[in-house]
């Protein structure tokens, strides 16, 4: 049963946090206003970066225990993986559609822990590769930039699917990821988008409560 949120959730990126100073970064972005987390995996294979593991995650856990935990698996298996992420008690799991694995069997692990489950496209990937999982999973994450690092330019062409995504399965939450700043985020917002990661500009801000209430305030639909 999805429960798609109503309102704008704001989801500052930790890969743009200092990983010598994380837990401090991932209270800070959370006593700023932040709905949750968004927490990138990278394993050098599925992407060209490597960041963090799941003793890293369920460490965050430890120190965040009720945040919104929002874990996106840059992973080639995530089937051999996600059970390691779920005993971190993340509250959504993203696997990538282009994953190299089977996903039915992740998804419902992700669903059976009490978890989201949500699919991840790719700037490249079809709308129309949601379709074998759209009855698995409460989330579909639209990147915008292609993954693996932070502080890329936003690729519009995302908007269009998140408009096609809010057409075709309006009861799933869209979230967006990559290029996020104050003025890419309005225009996920208008084409569906209901959760946005962000990373480097969050980070960057001079104020990062100012920027998250100026972006919760700019995404809000107009009156
Ligand atoms: C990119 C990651 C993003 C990244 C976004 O592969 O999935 O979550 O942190 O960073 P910005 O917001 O700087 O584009
Ligand atoms: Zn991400």
């Amino acid at each position: 049963m999805n429960t798609r949120n109503p309102t704008i959730q704001i989801l500052p990126s930790i890969l743009s946090a200092r990983m010598t100073a994380l837990a401090d970064d991932s209270l800070a972005a959370l006593a700023a206003g932040a709905d949750g987390l968004h927490v990138d995996v990278m394993d050098g294979h599925f992407v060209p970066n490597i960041t963090i593991g799941p003793d890293v995650v369920t460490d965050l856990r430890r120190v965040c225990p009720d945040a919104f935990l929002h874990v996106h698996l840059m992973i080639d298996r995530p089937d051999l993986y996600v059970p390691r992420f779920l005993k971190a008690r993340p509250d959504c799991v993203l696997i990538h559609a282009e994953s190299p694995c089977n996903l039915t069997r992740p998804l419902s692990d992700i669903r059976r822990a009490g978890a989201r489950p949500a699919i991840v496209i790719n700037p490249e990937t079809s709308v129309d590769a949601i379709l074998p999982y759209a009855d698995l999973i409460d989330e579909v994450l639209v990147m915008t930039v292609h993954p693996g690092f932070g502080g890329q330019a936003f690729i519009p062409d995302g908007l269009a699917k998140m408009a096609e995504i809010r057409r075709r399965w309006p009861h799933l939450d869209i979230s967006v990821d990559g290029g996020i700043n104050d003025e890419t985020a309005p225009r996920a917002a208008a084409a569906g988008a209901n959760i946005i990661a962000a990373g480097s500009y969050l980070f960057k801000a001079p104020s990062m409560a100012a920027a998250i209430a100026d972006m919760r305030s700019r995404c809000a639909p107009s009156p």
